[in-house]
């Protein structure tokens, strides 16, 4: 064990990395979580007072990493790890113009992710918010037709942004019938052909998909990139499916969208701010399903993601190369 310390930013991180850290550091760890605005107040303060002469940060959640942070920690930080694969809270810029590593934690959690978002597909295809409303009430509808969905079997399913996480969608939606999938993104994916998914433009996919998936990160490019224009774009019967981070969506315009019905529904697993307010508008709506965040909240995943931040802390402190580097 060195005298080396590693801030780890809040009281959840599980013990499977925690415990690789102990082996080689000093760890110290806010008793609080990020969680609410409470627990962020709060967990500021103290990883402002915990942070001076860390040479690594553990970061759990989505919490921004400030300047002001990163000042307090000192001149001896190696390495940020943040346990998630999206880093757009990371300060990216600011820690390569510092020289400080970045590491995520990708492919781990794309399983139970894809979970989540196929969840999300039949959950808002069958009315599940509508139907539960109804069993809630005790008032079924009665007779034959019922509150009626659509299926999964048949449709074009079109993906923005085939990484990981898209992918894992496309192979869990192999039993589904699905007639078509579509793709867009920067370039074409040499694992697409394998899928059976076929390249297009954003246009294209946005015009001709019954369910679109929003698998990308946020960046300052994807920020919006579902809007009033691009939701214009949508069939009547398209299903959104949101996975990736809140604010890829502009939700004033697919609360319009929903509400007018010119999209069929919305799932979403990510929303701005989160958690969502309980009185938030878009939870007035029956054609929205939304879950908070728990893309990866699984014991398996949440393991799996723990014990690699960990073990990127471990190659960074002892000179070996990351093993999923975003910025070395
Ligand atoms: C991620 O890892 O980015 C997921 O959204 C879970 O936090």
């Amino acid at each position: 064990m060195t005298n080396l310390k590693v801030l780890v930013s809040s009281n959840d991180f599980p013990d499977s990395g925690l415990q690789i850290l102990r082996e080689h550091f000093t760890v110290v760890q806010s008793p609080y979580s990020h969680f609410g605005e409470e627990g962020a107040t709060q967990n500021k303060e103290e990883l402002l007072k915990l942070i001076p002469g860390s040479s690594a940060l553990v970061w759990v959640t989505h919490h921004p990493l400030t300047k002001e942070l990163l000042d307090k920690a000192g001149p001896q930080l190696k390495i940020v790890a943040t346990a998630s694969a999206g880093y757009n809270h990371a300060n990216v810029e600011e820690l390569k113009a510092r020289g400080i590593k970045l590491s995520n934690t990708p492919n781990v959690l794309s399983s139970a992710v894809a979970e989540i978002a196929v969840s999300l597909m039949l959950a808002t295809a069958r009315r599940f918010t509508e139907n539960l409303d109804q069993v809630r009430r005790g008032e079924w509808e009665a007779g034959f037709v019922k509150v009626l969905g659509q299926d999964i079997r048949g449709s074009t399913v079109g993906v923005i942004g085939l990484g990981g996480i898209g992918q894992a969608v496309v192979k869990r939606l192999a039993g589904f019938e699905v007639a078509k999938f579509l793709y867009t993104g920067h370039r074409e994916k040499p694992e697409a052909k394998a899928l059976g998914a076929e390249f297009v433009n954003l246009d294209d996919l946005l015009t001709k998909s019954d369910f679109i998936l929003l698998a990308v990160p946020l960046t300052s490019e994807t920020r919006h990139m579902i809007n009033s224009t691009t939701l214009g774009k949508m069939k009547s019967n398209a299903i959104l499916i949101n996975v990736g981070r809140g604010d890829l969506v502009d939700q004033e315009a697919l609360y319009d969208a929903l509400k007018s019905k010119k999209i069929y529904a919305a799932g979403l697993d990510v929303t701005t701010p989160e958690p969502l307010p309980k009185d938030h508008k878009l939870l007035t709506l029956p054609n929205i399903f939304v879950l908070p965040h728990i893309g990866s909240a699984t014991v398996r995943t949440r393991n799996d993601m723990a014990v690699l931040t960990s073990n990127n802390v471990v190659n960074a402190l002892t000179g070996k190369p990351l093993i999923t580097p975003i910025l070395e």
